[in-house]
């Protein structure tokens, strides 16, 4: 099994020699790996049995690192990384020379962010390279929050895992891109609200599992092993009854097994929750999970996403 600790400089070492270590942030755990060793980034493809056409997020400890991936950045991308960097906010950008086209899946540009979190500023600081990391779960599955979570589902494939305690956001980043004009191809930790204030009106990319910009937005990701089915509760309760229903609620689990997402009807610790609570929900003995979906503002648009996502059609 692969150890977890709290080593930071064994961590380095590992990165250091080309191997792959889980990191976490504040959004999800990540799996990393040295972002300009192409040999160390396929393992990460690897481990998680992702698809090569699936780019990764570079992450860079500061501008200087951002300047070393990034060719070109906008100003309104300069602008919010100065409000909300670091933190859950990732960047498409064009990409420097540097950055291997196995990072991008050959695509020109790179998603690019700086954690907020302390182990993983520590260890980008100490490092003298940028991290290639997706989350830490294989492909398809809910995202890690906890190092516990990464080493049940990556644990003896991987060479170390850092833990840094549970996640504070508990969804991945919001990327946005600036291929063309801002555009956000994930909605994540960061609200869509709190970056239009920064730079104005922004497009929201359409679902698409055709060909998509980002595969963060394929349907059927961030899936349980168990059907997930979205909706009003009580009517589900009723039309399922037959098949062990576990409910995952908002603000109730309308007196029945589940999980409540957050009692006072707060999205941001409903978004905190909502990884743990669907693996818990996943590793139960019910037949089939019902949720219902958060008012559609501020974080609670993101929920919806993973929500929709996870409840869509298995096939990809
Ligand atoms: O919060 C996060 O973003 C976490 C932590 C570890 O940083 N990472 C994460 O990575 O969620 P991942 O690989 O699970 O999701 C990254 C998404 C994918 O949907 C990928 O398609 C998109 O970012 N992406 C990466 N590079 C891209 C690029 N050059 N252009 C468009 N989308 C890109
Ligand atoms: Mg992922």
């Amino acid at each position: 099994m692969t150890e977890i600790g709290s080593d930071v400089q064994r961590a380095a070492r590992i990165l250091k020699s080309g191997g792959i270590v889980a990191v976490p942030t504040e959004t999800v755990y990540g799996l990393a790996a040295n972002a300009f060793d192409e040999k160390a980034v396929t393992k990460i493809f690897k481990a998680k049995n992702r698809p090569a056409f699936d780019p990764l997020i570079v992450h860079v400890a500061d501008d200087a690192s951002l300047a070393s991936v990034a060719a070109e950045i906008p100003e309104a991308a300069h602008k919010l990384r100065r409000h909300f960097g670091p933190g859950p906010l990732t960047l498409v950008l064009p990409k420097t020379a540097q950055v291997p086209d196995l990072v991008t899946s050959g695509l020109p540009h790179v998603a690019v962010r700086t954690p907020n979190h302390p182990a993983a500023a520590e260890l980008l600081g100490v490092l003298p390279f940028p991290l290639a990391a997706p989350s830490a779960n294989p492909f398809g599955y809910v995202s890690p929050v906890t190092a516990a979570h990464v080493a049940a589902q990556l644990g003896g494939s991987i060479d170390y895992i850092l833990d840094g305690g549970r996640c504070t956001v508990g969804i991945e980043s919001t990327i946005v891109a600036f291929t063309d004009r801002p555009k956000i191809l994930r909605l994540g930790g960061l609200s869509q609200e709190a970056i239009e204030a920064v730079i104005g009106p922004v497009e929201v990319a359409a679902e698409s599992s055709a060909n998509p910009a980002a595969p963060g937005m394929l349907t059927a990701h961030y899936a349980t092993k168990k059907p997930l089915v979205i909706g009003h509760i009580p009517t589900l309760l009723k039309a399922h009854a037959e098949r062990s229903p576990a409910v995952l609620g908002f603000t109730s689990n309308y007196g029945t097994a589940g999980e409540i997402l957050s009692k006072s009807g707060d999205p941001d610790e409903a978004a905190r929750n909502l990884f743990a609570a669907m693996r818990r929900l996943d590793e139960s003995n019910a037949g089939i999970i019902l949720a219902e979906f958060l008012p559609e503002s501020g974080l609670g648009r993101a929920v919806n996403d993973r929500l929709r996502r996870a409840g869509a059609d298995r096939k990809l």
